[in-house]
Order: C-alpha cells, then structure tokens, then sequence
C-alpha cells in the first residue's frame, strides 16, 4: 500500500488598496508607495501536491490564465527553490474566482499562497520574515498577501506594516471588461507628474467608523493615470456618479472600481442599481478582518 500524496489547500483571497500614494520614481524605475490595503473575502483557491519528478507545473480551471514560469504562482515556487535549494517539484492547481487583471492582486495573492503552502510541503522552513524576501522578488504585491488581513503597504510593496485596528465595511465591486496593464498606469502617472495633497493615513485611519466618511478620504494616485490609459473607465466612473450621486475608487492600477458601505444591504443596493444603469457586473464582499 502506498501513502496518498498529501495536497495542501488553502484560501487566496483578492486585495482593495483603500489609498494608494505615490511617494516618488526610484532609479530602477519603480515606485515608492505607501497603500492602506484590504484583503477581500472574495478567493480563489490553491492547492499543491508533491510533483512526480522535479518539474513544477500547474492547472487552472479559468482560461486564459497562463501555466506557465509567467504564472506569479510558478514564479513564486522556482524562487523559492532558489532561495533555499530545494528540489522538489510540484503541482499547482488554481481555482479561479478573482478576475485577472482588476487589479484586486489575484495572481499576486496565489504567488504569496503558494509559497507558504510549498514551504510547509517541501519542508523548507523559512522564516516569515524570509518568505516575505522571496516574495517582495516575485512581485511588488505578493509580500502583502502574507501578512494582513489589513495592512499599510510602503516602499516598492516591500515593507508591510498589519493594521492594529481593523475596518469592518462592506465594499461593491464593480469589474468592468477593461484592462489596464499595470506599467503603462505608472508610465503614464510620470507623464501626468501631478502632486495632490492627500490626507494624512492617520486621519483616513481616523474615518474608518463609517464608510461614508471613510470615502471621503479615500484617494488614488493612480486613478487618473488609469483613466487616461483607459478612456471608457473614465466614462463609466462618470457615469456611476451621473446615476448614484456617489463616487467610486479604483484598487491597485485598475480596472475594477468599489464603493464601501457599513453593512451588506447597503452594498447590495448599490451594486443592483449600477449593474442595471452600466451593464457591469458587479459583486457585494466584505473586508477581512482576521
Ligand atoms: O512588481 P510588479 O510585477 O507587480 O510590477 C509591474 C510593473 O508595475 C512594473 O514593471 C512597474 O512598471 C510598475 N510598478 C512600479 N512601482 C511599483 C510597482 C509596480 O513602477 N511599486
């Protein structure tokens, strides 16, 4: 008789940066940032399993997610073998549900998932604070998802800073059919060179018992870099507005928008009215608190 191999399961869930603050350029041509940034308890789901032989290759039930080293999730298990000299293979399998390319970190967050669930399998045993080192290599959001629920994320997305206090709102998502690719929002914020003044996080932080105040004094410094990247972005914030009366953020370089509410009906309501007005569609989640 031989031992079934064992498979590691675990939650991926998607990230809403809250603010997002771009502090400078650095010379590798990267970003400083500082972002208040919440997990979603919208997931996708990774398991791993001990390979056949020393490849690491994966499966996906969503198409047009590649399964190849362009995968963060490969990306993340062949740094990790750098990072400690583990040989091993692996079989990654990803079940979707966090639209790629939202800008909601789901190929960031199956990279962070990934790598905790390979250090147990392979036994490697690094530290938190090493896992977070070869995460902050895979990727400028990956080291986040290892931390949180609800953190401030600063430098490149290297330094990860857990909330002491957590928000406890409700968001409406809205994921239109765009895409921004994440280095022509940047490029485009170079171009655009502008300087806001942004409230300080510690009086966002200060808002956070309401959501209607709380959107008050969210901001992104990315957004209107995205919308000139993506002009029907900027026509269906617009829009919403027109509708609602309300206004909605972008998370991360876009494209997909919310608007946080206090309770889940409120949330409701809101997404029911817009998915009716835009035809986008929409979902109803809740910030992860533990
Ligand atoms: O690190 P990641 O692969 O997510 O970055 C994708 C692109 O986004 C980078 O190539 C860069 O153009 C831009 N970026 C940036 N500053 C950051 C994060 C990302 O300029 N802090």
């Amino acid at each position: 008789m031989t031992d079934q191999a064992p498979t590691l399961t675990a939650d991926s869930p998607a990230k809403i940066n809250l603010t997002l603050r771009v502090t400078g350029r650095r010379p590798d041509g990267f970003h400083e940032l500082e972002s208040l940034v919440t997990q979603i308890n919208l997931c996708d789901i990774v398991s791993v399993t001990p390979g056949a032989d020393d490849r690491i290759t994966l499966t996906c039930d969503a198409p047009g997610i590649p399964s190849d080293a362009t995968n963060l999730a490969v990306r993340a298990a062949e740094a990790l073998r750098a990072a400690t000299g583990a040989r091993a293979g692996a079989h990654i399998a990803l079940r979707k549900r966090i639209p790629a390319g939202a800008g909601l970190g789901g190929g960031s967050s199956n990279a962070a998932t990934t790598l905790r669930l390979l250090n147990e399998l392979w036994k490697t045993g690094l530290s938190p604070a090493a896992l977070s080192e070869v995460a902050a290599q895979v990727g400028s959001d990956v080291p986040l998802f290892l931390h949180g629920p609800q953190v401030v994320m600063r430098g490149r997305g290297e330094r990860v800073e857990e909330l002491a206090h957590h928000i406890a709102l409700w968001a409406a998502l809205l994921l239109p059919e765009l895409h921004c690719a994440t280095p022509a929002v940047y490029a485009a914020w170079d171009r655009l060179a502008t300087h806001p003044p942004r409230p300080a996080l510690a009086d966002v932080l200060a808002g956070a018992g309401s959501a209607a105040r709380l959107m008050d004094l969210l901001f992104n410094d990315l957004e209107e870099a995205a919308l000139a990247v993506e002009p029907k972005l900027a026509d269906l914030t617009r829009h919403v507005q027109d509708v609602t009366g309300s206004t909605v953020r972008l998370t991360g370089s876009g494209a997909a928008l919310f608007r946080l509410f206090d309770d889940a009906q409120a949330a409701a309501r809101f997404a029911l009215r817009v998915g009716m007005e835009t035809a986008v569609r929409t979902d109803i989640v809740a910030l992860r608190t533990r």
